[in-house]
């Protein structure tokens, strides 16, 4: 028989209970976590959203809820009424292992089906049967665990922000597309057949508009939509903390988010303070491979081109070649060289060429290809030392106006740090990288188009060359990085119509496209635009690093898979024929 909650109140957490509290009258209400029944003794794990509580049924103190007890299934939802005493031998794989509660009377408010897994802190069922049933697998600790830390951070962003005079703006939801490189999420309107509405990609336009307006410090916790690939650290739907200011330095906005890091991270523990390092694009590319370079351990790259001009033909190298000297590496076993060989190709490398230095000289496939000498000379200009390893590569594909050997060279790096442990896991390394082209090439489209966006503001010395060396044109456009991860990105803005207006046509929009796209945003910034820029973080990536994890679906409440399917909710679905109807949609069905 169930019992309805009726009066009841809980008087603590289950997880909350601890010595100090012996002897007290409790009401802990909560799920079975575990049952074992001793005959005489029934023992129950009662869980809650704080922890584990033990509860003791007595049959010959109380016949009554020892009875009840017999009844108790996983994840049925009881109430307890007891008393809580010292545990005679304590258990301490539990926070309230101290104690335990004497149950005196049992409710059973609510019974529960056999679970398709059981609810602990490491279940073995696979990724999909955890979404389908994510209630269940969000009655683990760790989701516990991971989305209170989320709610810290939020609140931790929100006060420091406060405190920095910025307001928490909304903007809509439903607006037109704004340009963040990925594809729209779009919403057909009712009331006007034929046209839709863009979910924000992120609040770009609004933010700057609210510049234009005078809120001169605006912040949001804002969803944001991209219908791009998916990967670990992507989803369809994710969260930034988005902010703009007005009459910014580059450095008060690198300051307000050093602050806002310094908050968060002290939610965990981590020291984080500002200024954080600057490292410049290039510099970042040229030494790490990558424009999100995870500076716990060194191992930069070296360009080797030079010594493998003579190898060219045999080895088939088209482009540049990158290397690095990783450590102690020369005593890798032959299958180890094969992964790391398979490695390199999965990463795009024609070939990985190694050589091994040791007291005893220099050895090397490369031996006969490059001759000896140049070994020696490659190893000379690396500073090798007995027992490195050599690791050089090349890149399969070419692109034109990039140097696609650094960031195959760049994912090499981050291979060997790890198989080596080079990697300091207790660092926090936060850098800002600036120094950003305008634009970059697009093989696909075989045009620039926006490194960024297109609002990305522009050096004044280049503005001559918008239209005649696009290429040559530095963004004043910032990244910030940690540990290998892009956080966040943004830019002092184009606040010049005219300029901006200049960008939307070297971007290949005519006149009339731009009008078409943008006219509302050109037209606002001729009323009195006032100089201005923000960036935005990703706050799934940022709780994701904090709480030591490895996929943002670990710190979201209810992600999509890979495959942007919400498994539990059954969703994206099809609808009926009369709702498409009313929207003035008829669905293209591909021929079987
Ligand atoms: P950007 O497109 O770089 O900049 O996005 C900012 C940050 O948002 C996070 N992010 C994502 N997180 C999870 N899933 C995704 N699909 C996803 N896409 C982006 C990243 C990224 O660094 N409007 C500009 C900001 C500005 O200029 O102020 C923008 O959105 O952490």
């Amino acid at each position: 028989m169930l019992e309805a909650l009726g009066n009841l109140k809980r008087t603590n957490y289950c997880g909350d209970l601890r010595a100090a509290d012996a002897d007290k009258d409790v009401v802990l209400m909560g799920w079975v976590h575990r049952r074992r029944d001793l005959g005489q003794l029934i023992f129950i794990d009662l869980r809650d959203r704080a922890g584990i509580a033990q509860i003791v049924f007595n049959k010959e103190l109380d016949p009554e809820a020892h009875a009840k007890a017999e009844q108790l299934r996983s994840e049925f939802v009881v109430a307890v009424e007891g008393r809580v005493l010292r545990r005679q031998k304590a258990n301490p794989e539990i926070a309230s292992g101290e104690v335990e509660v004497m149950a005196t009377r049992l409710h059973i408010l609510n019974n529960s089906k056999t679970p398709p897994f059981q609810i602990e802190e490491e279940v073995t069922a696979s990724e999909e049967t955890r979404l389908r049933y994510r209630y269940l697998d969000l009655r683990r600790p760790k989701p516990h665990r991971n989305l209170e830390l989320r709610h810290r951070v939020i609140l931790e962003i929100r006060k420091a922000l406060d405190e920095l005079d910025f307001f928490e703006i909304e903007t809509p939801m439903l607006t037109r597309s704004t340009p963040e490189g990925a594809r729209d999420c779009l919403v057909p309107s009712r009331i006007h057949h034929g046209k839709f509405y863009a979910l924000p990609q992120s609040p770009q336009i609004f933010k700057q508009i609210l510049m234009i307006s005078g809120m001169d410090r605006y912040f949001q916790i804002v969803r944001c939509f991209r219908d791009e690939d998916f990967r670990a650290d992507r989803q369809l739907e994710f969260t930034q903390l988005d902010l703009e200011m007005s009459f910014p330095r580059q450095q008060d906005i690198f300051e307000v988010i050093e602050r806002v890091m310094e908050r968060t991270c002290a939610v965990v523990g981590v020291q984080a303070k500002g200024p954080f390092r600057h490292l410049d694009y290039k510099d970042a590319l040229g030494r790490y491979g990558s424009d999100k370079p995870d500076l716990r351990f060194g191992m930069e790259l070296h360009d080797v081109t030079q010594f493998f001009e003579t190898g060219r033909e045999k080895l088939q190298i088209e482009g540049n070649v990158q290397a690095v000297v990783a450590p102690g590496a020369a005593s890798w076993s032959r299958k180890q060289l094969d992964e790391l060989g398979e490695f390199a190709k999965a990463s795009g490398a024609r070939g990985v060429y190694t050589v091994k230095v040791a007291a005893e000289g220099i050895t090397s496939p490369l031996e006969k290809t490059l001759g000896p000498e140049t070994l020696k000379k490659l190893a000379e200009a690396l500073g090798a030392k007995s027992g490195d390893l050599i690791v050089a590569a090349a890149a399969k594909e070419q692109i034109e106006h990039n140097d696609t050997s650094l960031n195959v060279a760049g994912q090499i790096r981050l291979y060997l740090g790890d198989k080596l442990n080079l990697i300091d896991r207790s660092k926090w390394e936060f850098a800002w990288i600036t120094g950003f082209a305008l634009f970059e090439w697009s093989a696909t489209d075989k045009r620039w188009v926006s490194a960024q966006h297109p609002f990305t503001g522009i050096f004044e010395e280049d503005l001559d060359k918008l239209e005649t060396a696009p290429w040559e044109c530095r963004s004043k456009g910032y990244d910030l990085v940690l540990n290998g991860n892009e956080l966040g990105s943004g830019s002092i803005r184009i606040h010049r119509q005219d300029v901006q207006a200049r960008m939307f046509k070297a971007l290949g929009l005519t006149d009339e496209q731009a009008r078409q796209r943008f006219g509302f945003f050109l037209d606002a910034l001729t009323y009195g635009t006032p100089p201005h820029g923000g960036i935005a973080l990703g706050i799934d990536r940022v709780v994701m690093l904090l709480a030591g994890e490895k996929s943002i679906r670990e710190v979201i409440a209810f992600p999509k898979t890979t495959a942007a399917v919400d498994l539990m909710a059954d969703s994206p679905s099809e609808v009926g024929t009369d709702q498409l109807d009313e929207l003035g949609i008829a669905i293209k069905r591909a021929e079987k």
